[in-house]
Formats: structure tokens, sequence, C-alpha cells
């Protein structure tokens, strides 16, 4: 990589005046727009602060693009974005949620199916419009287009400050004496972690990749697909942890603890003595759980998928104790992306530093989240306990250090039972009670069990309260007319 981009940062030096100057343009742009071109406090600020005649030239058309179109209000089921399919009017259109139709989506798709199956956390999405100004981001078509970034390699050295700092503050991870490397979503980090632990290909020996029942589905489904003299997929940890307490084997074992996990929600510690241990933290933050202590093991996996609800900027990140496993899993992402797009760390940037200016504050993204998601957990709760027919884990309330108080439950996922004999495939069950859920197959659980999203839209949560009371209520009335 060094010889490969030799001449490339030269331009580095001037990149972050400008680039603080770009985050400041939506804010500057909304008085323009907003206000009469009157002298302001703001404008000689810029003008003293950034050289160079102060009034914004280039970025204009894209800011009025991209607040006009912020603009729709699709009847608050759906929203316009700027990539959108444009339509007759030359105008991108209305993209309406899930069982809401029309040009404006204020149409109830009738006898709509609704969808919980998705780990999709647009639960987020509110608060991102209410910090819209603080989050956005101007680009222009020369920003950093060449390979590298302020690292000399691929990573934003910026970038890696806020994420340590994020876990100090947070107190979810010991971030200060691990190498970061970051990634194309967690996703891309699942094989180049395992890739990374497991033995030299002259060694003869492959590592068995385990994980414990529930478990995340990509681990299994990843490994199979990268299947290697290396490592393999080695099913289900309950032979291994039998086996480890027996000194005779002696087999690598690398073991994915997923805490909290995807899908119960209960965290986890690794339980094959002496694995690899692989930690993923997608879920290791106040919103959807208490955080009892910092996490310290050797490899441990983030995202802001799960953190700030930007799955679709594909951003994640590994925290890594040993500098050689480091290296490993640096030269995966060099041989397979060359890193994680630029464009996404400089969104991820903007995301980072609203998230830390408002931490403890009235707009802590975490006290927002905790709320929404134990919200809508009690409501769920309360409709599921009049149910005999499904049941969901039980989660006591806990002390969780960051709020420094016992905080209610919020899990990203219920994990539904279906209780009755007859009904041995919970997620058929709930499917002709119009709800898709995720069976527990995927999980290599029973199908007795079913995963029901909890993260979507407020929309999906609504609609989905709306189908259960349905699916609870007609057992209810059932059981009334057997009883009589
Ligand atoms: C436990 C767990 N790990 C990793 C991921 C992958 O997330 P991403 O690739 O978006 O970072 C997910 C996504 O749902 C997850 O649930
Ligand atoms: C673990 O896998 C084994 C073998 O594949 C299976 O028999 C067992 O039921 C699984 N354990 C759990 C807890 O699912
Ligand atoms: C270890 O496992 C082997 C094979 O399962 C068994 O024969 C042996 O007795 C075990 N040893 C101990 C110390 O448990």
């Amino acid at each position: 990589m060094e010889s490969a981009f030799p001449t490339a940062a030269r331009l580095g030096l001037h990149v972050p005046l400008y680039s603080s100057l770009l985050l400041n343009a939506l804010f500057l742009v909304h008085h323009f727009l907003s206000a009469p071109p009157a002298p302001s406090p703001l404008l000689s600020k810029a003008n003293n602060g950034g050289g160079g005649g102060g009034a914004l030239s280039w970025a204009l058309r894209a800011a009025r693009e991209a607040e006009s179109v912020a603009k729709a209000g699709c009847s608050g089921h759906g929203r316009v974005f700027l990539d959108g399919i444009v339509g007759e009017d030359g105008r991108p259109g209305c993209e309406c949620n899930t069982c809401f139709e029309g040009p404006d989506c204020s149409a109830r798709t009738p006898d709509c199916t609704v969808d919980a199956d998705r780990g999709d956390p647009m639960f987020l999405e509110p608060y991102w419009m209410r910090h819209a100004e603080a989050s956005a981001v101007v680009v222009s078509g020369w920003h950093r287009m060449s390979y590298r970034a302020t690292d000399g390699l691929f990573q934003s050295v910026e970038l890696k400050r806020c994420i340590r700092r994020l876990h100090r503050a947070v107190g979810n991870a010991v971030a200060d004496d691990k190498q970061i490397v970051f990634a194309t979503g967690s996703m891309q980090l699942i094989n180049a972690l395992v890739y990374a632990l497991s033995p030299d290909s002259n060694s003869g020996s492959t590592a068995n990749v385990v994980a414990t029942t529930p478990y995340y589905p990509a681990y299994r489904t990843q490994i199979v697909l990268f299947d290697s003299r290396e490592y393999k997929w080695a099913g289900n940890t309950s032979m291994w942890a039998k086996a480890s307490g027996n000194s005779t084997t002696k087999e690598d074992v690398i073991e994915f603890v997923t805490s909290p996990n995807n899908p119960d929600a209960l965290l986890h510690q690794p339980v094959v003595v002496g694995s690899s241990a692989i930690l993923d933290h997608a879920y290791f933050w106040p919103h959807f759980t208490h955080i009892p202590a910092p996490s310290d093991a050797d490899v441990m996996l983030f995202t802001t998928s799960k953190l700030s609800g930007h799955a679709s900027s594909r951003f994640g990140w590994a925290l890594i104790r040993d500098e050689k496993v480091a290296k490993r899993v640096n030269d995966y992402i060099m041989q397979n992306t060359m890193g994680v797009s630029r464009d996404t760390q400089l969104r991820m940037l903007a995301i980072f530093k609203t998230i830390l200016a408002n931490l403890h504050g009235k707009e802590d993204i975490f006290a927002f989240g905790h709320d929404v998601m134990r919200t809508k957990w009690r409501k769920l709760s309360a409709v599921v306990s009049r149910s005999r027919r499904i049941s969901l884990q039980n989660i006591p309330p806990q002390y969780c250090t960051y709020f420094d108080k016992i905080r209610d439950p919020s899990p990203a996922y219920a994990w539904v039972k279906c209780e009755r004999e007859e009904d041995s495939d919970c997620s058929d069950v709930l499917l002709k009670a119009k709800i898709i859920t995720r069976s527990g197959v995927w999980n290599d659980a029973s199908s007795r069990y079913t995963r029901i999203s909890l993260i979507k839209s407020q929309d999906d949560f609504d609609l989905l309260l709306e189908r259960i009371t349905e699916f609870v209520d007609a057992e209810l009335t059932a059981a009334g007319s057997n009883s009589m």
C-alpha cells in the first residue's frame, strides 16, 4: 500500500480547514435561505475564520436540494430521498413505510401483513431528523479522492479518536490499549477476524468456529461460505464446552460470543475454555442493554448500524489487543476492499461528533433510544402477558453504569415462544396472524421460537402491536367460548 500510492496525500494539510467549513455549511445556508441577506455574526465569523470571500458558492445548490427534499412530509408515513425514483414531475417521490401507500403515503394498505423480520434500525430516524443540522455533511466533488486517508493508509485519524472518546464516555469497552480496525459494516469483520485468529496455513491444523445456540446466523453462513483449510464451521458450543474440560482436547476453537445476544438479548461470556473469543458487541450500547462494566476482551466488534442507526453507511470497527492479530485483520481488509469508503468515514465523523456533543444532555442519543425501546417493550409485554399461547423472554431491570440507575429492559428483539404443543412452527403461527417474523431455525434453535424485530420504525411497531393485540384477543375470545 505504502509503495503502491506514494504521492497521494499532498493536499491533506489543507483539507481539515475546508472540511470544518463544510460541516458548518448547512447551518450557514439555513441563514441564507430563511433570513434576509443582512450582515450576521455567523457570516462575519465565517469571513474571519475561513478567508476567501465568506459567501457560500458551490454548496448552495446542493444544500437547497437537500432541504427541499427533506421538507416533504409524506403524511408522516414515508420519506423523500435525494436519490429516490424520479416521477413524472421530474422529482423523487415519497417512499412509504410498510403498509402505507399513495403519492403522499396517507393511505393504509388494507389487510396488510406487518413486517417484523429485519433488524433494520429505523427507530433512530426521529433522533437524526431532530439533529439534521449538526449531522449534515456537504461533500464536494473533489473531496478526498485519494485512496489514502489521514493515517496514510485508509482510516481517518479523527474518526478513530472519536471512537475511543465514545467508548470512554459510555464505559462499554476499554479501547485505549487496543488497535482499531475499520470495516464495511461489522459483517466484513466476521470473516476477517476468523481469518486473523486461525492457525497459519502451514500448521496443518484447522480452527473450529462455534457459537452458542441461539446465535446470529451470519457467523454460520459466512464461515460456511468461506470454508477453508484454516477454519471451518463446527456448529454450536455445547460439544466444545464439554470437551474443553478435558485437557486432551487441543483443537483450535474460535468462538463467537454475542453480547447482548441477537436474538434473545442476554449478556454472554465465552463458554469454551481456551477458545479465541470474538465478542460481538453490536448491541452493547445503553439504548439496548444495561452496561454492567466496560468490556475488555481481546477481540471486540462494534457497528454504527446499531449504535446510531446508520446501517446504510456500512461502518463497523474491531478493537483488538494483539498487534499481530490486528495486522492480519488489516491485511484481510486491504485485500478485500482497501478499507472503508472515505465518504462513509466523513459522514460517520459528523455522526460521532453529534453523539459525543450530546452525551448526558437533554438530547443524549442513548436516553432517546432507551426511551423508545423500553416503551415498545413495555407495550408488547403488556399485550403478550395476557396470552397463554405465546410468551417472551424474561429480562429483569438492571443497574446501568452509564445512566447510573436501574433501567427498564429495552431489547432490540423479542424472542417469542409458542407454548402450545401443536404450534411447533411459531413463525408460521404468527404469519397466519399477518406478522412476518424470523424463525428460530435461523438461529439453530427450535422452530418453536421466532424473533420479532423491535428496532424498525414507529409505524412498523404500531402495526405490529395492532396485529399482536388481534392475535391475543382472538385467543382469549376462543378460550372464553370454549369454557362456556
Ligand atoms: C449480532 C450482530 N452482529 C453483526 C451484525 C452486522 O451488522 P453490520 O454489518 O450492519 O455492522 C448484526 C446485524 O444485525 C448483528 O445483529
Ligand atoms: C447443538 O448441536 C448439536 C449437534 O448438532 C445438537 O444435537 C444440539 O441439540 C445443539 N444444542 C442446542 C442447545 O441447540
Ligand atoms: C478426555 O476425553 C477422552 C475421549 O472422550 C476420554 O477417553 C478421556 O477419559 C477424557 N479425559 C479426561 C481427563 O476427562
